[in-house]
């Protein structure tokens, strides 16, 4: 499901009027529905009931304090990618206990951090990486918990810079070394302690089989590493797909059963369906790293029309958001939708493109776009914002990153405040010796 509805011609996330909270706070302003990620959560946990699972949401997806501690409170985990997540999720509350740190290029700073802090695995990717991680603890007379990454050389069917499970992929461990490196960490290795595997294909999956396919090829490794050294979980990782075309009219039941383009997502129902029954008798915790899944379609990106502008080969609605707010369309052609926060009357369309002030061809939210008129001043709300869309924003042209708001019913609250020309050239220095003419 998602939260955002019109309501009597104004969108809404729950009942907060987004044009009211953009008026206040500013634009372009994220705002998220923490009602919509509750409900995902739940519904990943319900789906998967009949196995032992721990979700582990991935942070980088939205990183933001409130939503760490929003999960956190509904007893997940994390599934985390550098030493500033681990500094997140502990500042937001949640537990370095239920955390599972990912990533080809852990550092001994946070290899050495994340050990005092007593996180649940690090997923290490590389041989390298495991001898690495066994010397750091070693000499802090500690033994740190490891899973291996697999890579399966599964093809997601995903966009190509967001695919990881294939062989060219920098990602994991090949299958086929996966037990000499079992036992490498076995004999040689005395300060690691074997904890489980991990896997991890891709990212926005729209369809179940490549995760089953995945499944099925990893899970004879998974019992042998289980017979050979106790393993006591399986991650399956993340990758869950969502839909970017939603419908927003009231009373409108869940958005995964609209017909439309998109009419056949992947439902948390049947990718639980389809690979619980495989995982349940391997008699393992199983771990999921949703992060898309979570956020994705909780989270809108409003902007304002600042100007429009018809040039000879195409119209162009200029917008007060920019790529360095939202990288996703320029990045991985990501399609999102974008709608009048206030509905419009008119049924006439045009073809635009909703473009962002930043100095690059690139710099665009949306290419030949059918859109109802728009006039200056008017908020756009950009939807399915909430994955990936904040935590990969930067300040690109030296624009101060946007404000966020978490909506819980009717309560908006500012959970992160809009950066201010200061903070721009916070920690820059000018050196104190001028250089010399000569
Ligand atoms: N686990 C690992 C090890 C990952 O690398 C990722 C995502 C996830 C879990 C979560 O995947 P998800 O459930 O969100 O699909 N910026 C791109 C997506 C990059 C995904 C990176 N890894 C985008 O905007 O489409």
């Amino acid at each position: 499901m998602h939260s955002f509805r019109y309501i009597q011609g104004r969108l809404h996330a729950e009942s907060a009027d987004l044009g009211a909270l953009a008026t206040r706070h500013g634009t372009p302003l994220y705002v998220y529905s923490g009602a919509t990620i509750r409900d995902h959560y739940t519904r990943l946990d319900g789906a998967l009931d009949r196995v032992d699972h721990l979700i582990c949401y991935a942070v980088k997806a939205n990183s933001n304090l409130a939503i760490l501690n929003l999960i956190a409170t509904m007893g997940g985990g994390f599934d985390i990618v550098s030493g500033g997540e681990l500094f997140r999720v502990l500042q937001a509350g949640g537990s370095a206990s239920k955390c599972t740190f990912a990533g080809v290029g852990k550092t001994r700073d946070e290899i050495e951090y994340a050990l005092r802090e007593g996180i649940y695995c690090f997923n290490a990717e590389s041989e390298a990486e495991l001898r690495y991680i066994n010397h750091i603890a070693g000499e802090l007379g500690m033994k740190a918990p490891v899973a291996v990454r697999v890579n399966p050389n599964v093809d997601a069917k995903t966009h190509a810079k967001i695919t990881t499970g294939k062989s060219e992929n920098k990602f994991g461990i090949d299958f086929d070394r996966i037990s000499e490196v079992y036992s490498i960490i076995a004999n040689e290795c005395p300060h690691l302690e074997i904890r489980g595997l991990q896997m991890h294909i891709g990212s926005q999956l729209t369809s179940v089989a490549p995760f089953v396919e995945a499944v099925n090829k990893v899970i004879p490794l998974v019992q042998e590493m289980k017979a050979k050294y106790g393993i006591r979980f399986f991650s399956i990782g993340g990758g869950i797909g969502i839909v970017y075309k939603q419908s927003l009219d009231s009373g409108t039941p869940d958005w995964w059963t609209q017909e439309g383009e998109e009419a056949h997502p992947l439902t948390v129902q049947a990718y639980a369906d389809a690979v619980a029954p495989l995982l349940e008798p391997l008699g393992l915790r199983i771990l999921l790293e949703p992060g898309r899944f979570m956020v994705g379609n909780a989270g809108t990106l409003i902007t304002k029309v600042l100007y429009e502008k018809k040039g000879a080969a195409k119209s162009f609605v200029i917008v007060d958001a920019g790529m360095n707010d939202l990288i996703r369309p320029t990045l991985y052609e990501g399609w999102h939708q974008i709608v009048p926060v206030e509905k419009s009357t008119s049924t006439e369309t045009h073809r635009a493109d909703i473009v962002g002030p930043i100095c690059e061809t690139g710099d665009f939210l949306a290419q030949d776009r059918d859109i109802t008129p728009v006039s200056e001043g008017d908020f756009l709300a950009v939807l399915s914002a909430g994955a990936y869309g904040f935590s990969m924003a930067s300040n690109y042209n030296s624009r101060p990153m946007a404000a966020e708001i978490l909506v819980d019913g009717k309560e908006a609250h500012l959970v992160r405040e809009r950066q201010t020309l200061d903070d721009l050239i916070r920690g820059e220095h000018i050196p104190a010796d001028k250089c010399e003419t000569e």
